[in-house]
């Protein structure tokens, strides 16, 4: 049986006591009961262990000026951004619609900070109306477009360049976003002519530096590299008469979803604040992005055995969970624990855990050695980003419901989407 020893991230998410043996909880909340009252696939978190990853990089940063922008594309549901906007954060968005949603959860508008490529101009003007915190500014041409757009409303956008210091995270490619052959940020070699530009421009007032260099980093040489970078790079513009007001050292801390050994983000931030000491820059306004390490082993998502399947060359456990739920494994291979609720004994088979969707990469989970039973719930570990994030109603599935609990309280934060409102807003052609 899968003992609690055994399961990564959090200790708000364990097996406890229960009157049918060892059930999986969530803080005080029995996940069997959950999956019960609400059905699956079901997505729950713990405010818990949300506060608790936010407390590491909080001790981190004690007696720094430090803002914690949560990058909010990890996990964007209103009741998860609430909990965030009330522990203080701000938030990093990348689009209009992240901001309407932070301002519908009561977020500060002053504390966000928005990143991305492919800004548009009507997101720009929102976000100027709304009078947020700090553009981090992609290329030459966002910086002339959003001059413009200012000067149009007669305000001056804050602005922070996100430059791409080349260094190699070591993650995934798809999430490696600070090398060369990346389409983020601008390069390290042109950046000080950029900020001589932006210094130019009537629309703009330069605040800041960004940089952010990729996601699931697990070691902490990428952190200390990009940052020697970064930081030759503020000493060269300031020479130049340009004064840089905070510097942002991104996102990207990873998590344990598979005995992967991230560093904790307090004794991440003991390290790199001593280079920043060293280096004269410790009393810094500095800000960060995170958001996986925030909120990614808070969640996990309930799906209940369909079938199983055996098969010449494989058993397959067909679960009510798809890609269209946790994209993930489609999308790179991920790997994501996944266990019994309800622990049963019997005999141990090797399956492939695999949702109805009709395609092959449809897959969860391949390999597992699970106790299982048609009618069984399983939970997905570590499913706290990047997944209802990244959730679509392919094969009109409609998304999943979500459950925030709190201590012995379940709150339903979202219900679940009906195959009404996968299509409400289509219509037939006129005949
Ligand atoms: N800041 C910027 C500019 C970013 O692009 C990202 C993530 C973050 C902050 C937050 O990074 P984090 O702390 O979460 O690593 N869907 C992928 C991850 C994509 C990350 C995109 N950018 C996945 O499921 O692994």
């Amino acid at each position: 049986m899968t003992t609690t020893a055994t399961l990564p991230g959090s200790p708000f998410i364990a097996y406890a006591a229960h009157s049918q043996g060892q059930h999986l909880h969530v803080e005080g909340v029995c996940l069997a009961d959950l999956a019960r009252e609400h059905g699956t696939p079901l997505f729950v978190y713990s405010k818990a262990a949300m506060l608790s990853a936010l407390a590491a990089y909080q001790r981190g940063f004690a007696g720094r000026k430090a803002h914690i922008c949560y990058a909010m594309k990890a996990n964007s549901s209103l009741a998860v951004l609430q909990v965030f906007a009330q522990a203080g954060c701000g938030f990093d968005i990348v689009s209009g619609g992240e901001l309407t949603r932070v301002l519908a959860a009561g977020g500060d508008p002053a504390k966000v900070i928005f990143s991305g490529v492919g800004k548009t101009r009507a997101e720009m003007q929102q976000a100027l109306n709304t009078g947020i915190g700090c553009f981090n500014v992609e290329s030459e041409a966002e910086l002339d477009v959003l001059s413009d757009v200012a000067t149009g409303l007669g305000v001056q956008a804050p602005v922070s360049l996100r430059v791409n210091p080349n260094v190699d995270a070591k993650t995934h490619p798809y999430i490696s976003t600070g090398l060369k052959g990346n389409k983020f940020g601008i390069s390290h070699e042109r950046a000080l002519q950029v900020y001589q530009h932006a210094a130019s421009l009537p629309g703009l007032k330069v605040v800041g530096i960004d940089c952010h260099i990729g996601s699931q980093i697990t070691e902490t040489a990428p952190y200390l590299d990009a940052m020697d970078r970064i930081l030759d790079l503020v000493a060269e513009v300031e020479a130049a008469g340009i004064t840089i007001h905070h510097i942002d050292f991104g996102g990207g801390l990873g998590i344990n979803y598979n005995g992967d050994k991230p560093p904790e983000a307090d004794a991440l931030w003991a390290q790199l604040l001593t280079k920043l000491d060293a280096r004269g820059y410790g009393q810094r306004q500095l800000m960060i992005e995170p958001g996986r390490s925030l909120v990614g082993n808070a969640g996990v998502c309930l799906t209940e055995v369909v079938f199983t399947k055996p098969g010449e060359q494989k058993n397959f456990c067909i679960v009510d969970a798809a890609m269209n739920d946790l994209p993930r494994p489609a999308m790179y291979e991920a790997f994501h624990q996944i266990v019994p609720v309800a622990p049963r004994a019997g005999e141990v088979v090797t399956y492939d855990v695999v949702g109805p969707v009709c395609e092959s990469g449809d897959w969860l989970g391949r390999d597992r050695q699970l106790v299982v039973q048609s009618g069984d719930v399983l939970a997905v570990l570590s499913a706290g980003a990047y997944c209802m994030s990244m959730a679509s109603n392919y094969n009109t599935r409609g998304r999943a419901a979500e459950v925030l609990v709190d201590g012995d309280k379940a709150h339903l934060i979202r219900q679940r989407e009906s195959a009404f409102d996968t299509f409400a807003l289509e219509q037939l052609i006129g005949v």
